[in-house]
């Protein structure tokens, strides 16, 4: 029988150091833009692509975004009274009611390797979605909507990726590749961080994968890294050694939210498309530039 994807995890216990002091009492994924964080966007991805269990790996300071995604019962009750509907069907509809939120505490941050691997107990044997919400990917369909897409052909693992300068490999997993067919590779090797003259292509991973419950095996047997951190490209380097793994070039617009710089172009792209504001925004833009 051909599987589905019904399990997505977000990994919102890294340190979002790049933030600070933004990040210092709040998640980097609370971060909004324009007037949703970066975290419901993600979910919102997920639902798109029929996604109902959203598995959240939190850590400290990550309070908010349980609270985010749970019922407000005083801020409903007060919208209610003032009689701001619109306000109150835009709280109401963070999540919609099929939609399960689990949480699972990352006691330590030990890199992406080991938040993945902190859902092991709630994904069990099934194929599953990981989706990083700092990398917000504005596509129609949505991203992961693809990528369920080329799951349901080919049954396996796949990295969602896309070419960047040659000059920033440093900051992303490079894959090497061979074209399988239209926007999907084979992949046969997968390097994290390469200098620029070290890298084997220019084709690197973003947030976006759909794994195979065979990682958690080789997440388990990772060695840590530098700084302790558990990696999740060594688990997916030993994965695609014994299974098949696809890279899938997605189509959309990628926005780096993790970096000051991207995430300050998203609010730019999403302001100026914003139903209320993109005259006034685009007028305003004008005058500044
Ligand atoms: P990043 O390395 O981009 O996030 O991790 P960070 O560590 O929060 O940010 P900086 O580099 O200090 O600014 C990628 C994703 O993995 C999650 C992060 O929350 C982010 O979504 N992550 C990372 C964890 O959940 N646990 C970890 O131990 C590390």
């Amino acid at each position: 029988m051909r599987k589905r994807i019904t399990k997505a995890v977000f990994p919102v216990a890294g340190l979002g150091s790049r933030f600070l002091p933004a990040t210092k009492a709040t998640a980097k994924e609370m971060l909004p833009v324009v007037d949703k964080p970066l975290i419901q966007y993600a979910v919102e991805e997920a639902v798109a692509a029929g996604i109902t269990d959203m598995v959240f790996i939190t850590g400290r300071n990550k309070r908010a975004i349980e609270d985010h995604f749970d019922k407000a019962y005083e801020l409903e009750a007060t919208l209610e009274e003032q009689g701001k509907k619109e306000l109150l069907r835009v709280v109401q509809s963070v999540v919609p009611k099929n939609v399960n939120c689990i949480y699972i505490r990352q006691a330590a941050p030990l890199g992406l390797g080991h938040a993945v691997l902190c859902a092991k107990p709630v994904i069990g044997d099934e194929a599953f979605a990981v989706i990083l919400a700092d990398d917000l990917i504005d596509g129609e369909p949505p991203i992961v909507r693809q990528m369920v897409d080329v799951f349901a052909q080919y049954q396996c693992s796949i990295l969602g990726v896309q070419d960047v300068p040659r000059e920033h490999t440093k900051q992303y997993g490079i894959v090497s590749s061979t074209n399988l067919d239209t926007d999907i590779e084979k992949v046969h090797g997968i390097v994290e961080k390469p200098a620029p003259e070290d890298a084997p292509s220019t084709l690197a991973v973003v947030g976006r994968y759909i794994l195979t419950p065979r990682i958690f095996h080789h997440l388990e047997h990772v060695k840590p890294g530098a700084g302790g951190e558990i990696q999740l490209t060594d688990g997916i380097d030993a994965l695609m050694r014994d299974e098949r793994l696809l890279a899938y070039r997605f189509n959309g617009v990628r926005y780096d939210c993790g970096s000051k710089l991207g995430y300050l172009q998203a609010q730019v792209a999403y302001g100026l498309r914003h139903e209320d504001l993109r005259e006034e925004f685009a007028a305003y833009l004008k005058t500044v530039i």
